[in-house]
Order: structure tokens, then C-alpha cells, then sequence
């Protein structure tokens, strides 16, 4: 039987300190904000899979589609022996590349990476049973802290799908894109599926479903600072935000209050307070043009080889060489 293993480069506790130095500049910042990579716990992580079944959240099925249809030509060009992905989550898509890169090259090893330690080990082990001959290590680490801990050797392609890369903010990006730089040779690439500018009025119901499984999402944030920093926050008492904003191109979700409360993180002995209808910003995601993803990749030392998107232009995938 072909087990899965799992390095785990970011503990628990590593992730709450990380967690109470954010969330105490955060929340002391005007206006208020949290990064996003604390939505994923295994509630959080949950809560995103069921986003992704959403009649408005396009991203996912179109994305699979794309990959459907352009995972032949992506195998061909790459000859990975090895594919790192980061933000794997429940890696469903991957299937699809895995499938590809087996068949039409010489992958040997999966090295799914993500900082869900639950999402992870699940993925791992059902990857590892799907794929008997692959060998399957999965990462627990921060993408935005270090790729320092992504294995060496081997031929390697790293993907980063879903549009992950639009909830990093511009100088974040340019930060992760030069790491990848760092940790891949000359002529190893980089697969990266993003989002791209489309009708607001196709973009806001996809982060503001009807039957908001997003708002709980967006919420669950709040569950986390409870449970880990023994936060004192009343969940409900916040209303879900999406908003698009066109200058920077990105989607905004806040989270607002909807009457004046304290709230109280008594692992930090902060408090805090909120004005009636004061937001706080809990993630972006932004979308991108072909040419500003084409110069962005290029600034950090990538040549586009090839660009594919669905017939109604939403979402793309890039298939880039490091120089
Ligand atoms: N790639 C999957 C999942 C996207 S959801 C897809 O395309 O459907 C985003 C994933 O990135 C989640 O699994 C989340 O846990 C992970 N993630 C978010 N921020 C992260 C960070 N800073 N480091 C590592 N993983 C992160
Ligand atoms: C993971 N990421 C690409 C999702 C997105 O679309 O930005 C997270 C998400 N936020 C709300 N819905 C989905």
C-alpha cells in the first residue's frame, strides 16, 4: 500500500503566533483587517468546498473545465517528474493533472503543500490511494512565510490553482512570485490559474451566493480568533461584505458590524471596539488581465509559454518558464 507522508514545516503553535501578532496589527490598524489564510481551518476549509459547488462561483468549474480540455498539452510541454502545488486544499482538480502528467510524461512524486493541516492530510491519503505508483508527500507550511521548505531534485513544475494568487496583495505577489523564482532552476515552470476582470454583475453574486455559504465563510474567521485566542466575538453580529472595487480590479470581503460592541481576545489582552457599521477587511481577490499577469510573471524572471482560457474569457490558466 502506498502511504502518504506528510513534513509538517508550520505547528499549531507556530500558526498561533503567527496569529496573535496578525491579529493584533490588525486589529489595531485603521481601518481594521486579517489575512486570509485564517479562514482554513478544517470548518473553514470545509465551508471553501461547498463554495465551490456554488451555481455563482464560477472559478472552480470553469477553471476544471479548462483543465479538462488543455491537460495534454500542459503534460507535454512540462515533463515534471515531480508537481509541488501550494494551496492544494482538497487538490480535486489535481486529479486531473495528475492523470495527464502520468500518462503523457514521467511524474513520479505529488508534493501538495497548504497551510490546512486537515485539508492536507486528507488530500495526501486520498491521492496516495488513487494513485498507487505516485509517491505522495505533502508540506504543511505558509506560502507567504517560505518556499524554502518545497523539496529539491527532480524535474519540477509547481501549480498554483483556484486564483489563490489574487488573495495576495500586490506586494505580497510580487514577494511569492520571486520566491517561486528562487526555488525552481532554469527552465522548470510554474502552472498558475487565476482570474480574470469580468462583469461585476457575474463577480459580486459569486462572493455573495444567496444562500450564503460565502457570508459564513467570511465569518468563520471570527470562530478562529474565538477558538484560538480565546476571543469573545458574536459571529452573527457581523454582516457579510463583497464588494468589487474596479480601480485595483479586486473583490473585497469585510465583515461589518452591525451595531457598536467591545470585543475582548483575552489570550492578548486586547480590546477592541466597533462602531456601528465599521468593516473589517478579511480578504481580496483580485482579477487580472492576460498582459498585466504576463508582465508580473516576466518582472519576476518567468517567460509566458502559453496562456488558455474558457470560451467566456473568466479565468486563466499560464504555463510559465523560469528563466
Ligand atoms: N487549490 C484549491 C484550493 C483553493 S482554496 C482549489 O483550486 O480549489 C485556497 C487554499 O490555499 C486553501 O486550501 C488554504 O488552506 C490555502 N492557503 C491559503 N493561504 C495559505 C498560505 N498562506 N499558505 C499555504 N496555504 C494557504
Ligand atoms: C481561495 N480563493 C481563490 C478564493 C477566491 O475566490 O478568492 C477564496 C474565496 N473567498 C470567497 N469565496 C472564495
Amino acid at each position: 500500500m502506498n502511504a502518504a507522508t506528510v513534513e509538517v514545516h508550520l505547528t499549531d503553535e507556530d500558526l498561533t503566533t503567527a496569529l496573535r501578532e496578525d491579529v493584533r496589527s490588525g486589529l489595531t490598524s485603521e481601518p481594521k483587517s486579517l489575512p486570509p489564510k485564517y479562514f482554513y481551518d478544517a470548518r473553514g476549509s470545509e465551508l471553501f468546498e461547498r463554495i465551490t459547488e456554488l451555481a455563482e462561483y464560477y472559478p472552480t468549474r470553469t477553471e476544471r473545465a479548462l483543465l479538462e480540455r488543455v491537460v495534454g498539452e500542459i503534460a507535454g510541454i512540462a515533463q515534471a517528474e515531480v508537481l509541488v502545488e501550494l494551496g492544494a486544499g482538497s487538490a480535486a482538480k489535481t486529479r486531473l493533472l495528475l492523470e495527464a502528467l502520468i500518462s503523457g510524461g514521467p511524474l513520479k512524486t505529488y508534493v501538495p503543500q497548504d497551510v490546512s493541516v486537515t485539508a492536507l492530510n486528507a488530500a495526501a491519503e486520498q491521492v496516495a490511494v488513487e494513485f498507487p505508483g505516485l509517491a505522495v508527500h505533502g508540506v504543511v507550511s505558509d506560502f507567504t512565510a517560505t518556499l524554502d521548505n518545497l523539496p529539491r531534485g527532480g524535474r519540477r513544475m509547481i501549480a498554483f490553482l483556484g486564483g489563490t494568487i489574487g488573495n495576495l496583495v500586490p506586494s505580497e505577489r510580487a514577494d511569492f512570485l520571486a520566491g517561486i523564482h528562487e526555488v525552481l532552476e532554469p527552465g522548470e515552470q510554474l502552472l498558475l490559474g487565476a482570474g480574470l476582470v469580468i462583469d461585476p454583475a457575474v463577480l459580486v453574486p459569486a462572493y455573495d451566493d444567496a444562500s450564503g455559504v460565502t457570508a459564513e465563510f467570511n465569518r468563520n474567521v471570527l470562530h478562529v480568533l474565538n477558538l484560538r485566542l480565546n476571543a469573545n466575538f458574536e459571529p452573527e453580529k457581523f454582516r457579510h461584505v463583497a464588494l468589487w472595487d474596479a480601480e485595483r480590479e479586486w473583490i473585497e470581503m469585510r465583515l461589518e458590524a452591525t451595531e457598536a460592541m467591545r470585543v475582548t481576545v483575552a489570550d492578548l489582552d486586547l480590546t477592541v471596539d466597533f462602531a456601528a457599521g465599521e468593516q473589517l477587511r478579511t480578504e481580496i481577490s483580485a482579477k487580472f488581465r492576460r498582459a498585466g499577469l504576463e508582465s508580473e510573471l516576466a518582472a519576476a524572471g518567468f517567460a509566458t509559454e502559453r496562456m488558455w482560457t474558457d470560451p467566456d474569457e473568466r479565468f486563466v490558466l499560464v504555463l510559465a518558464e523560469r528563466r
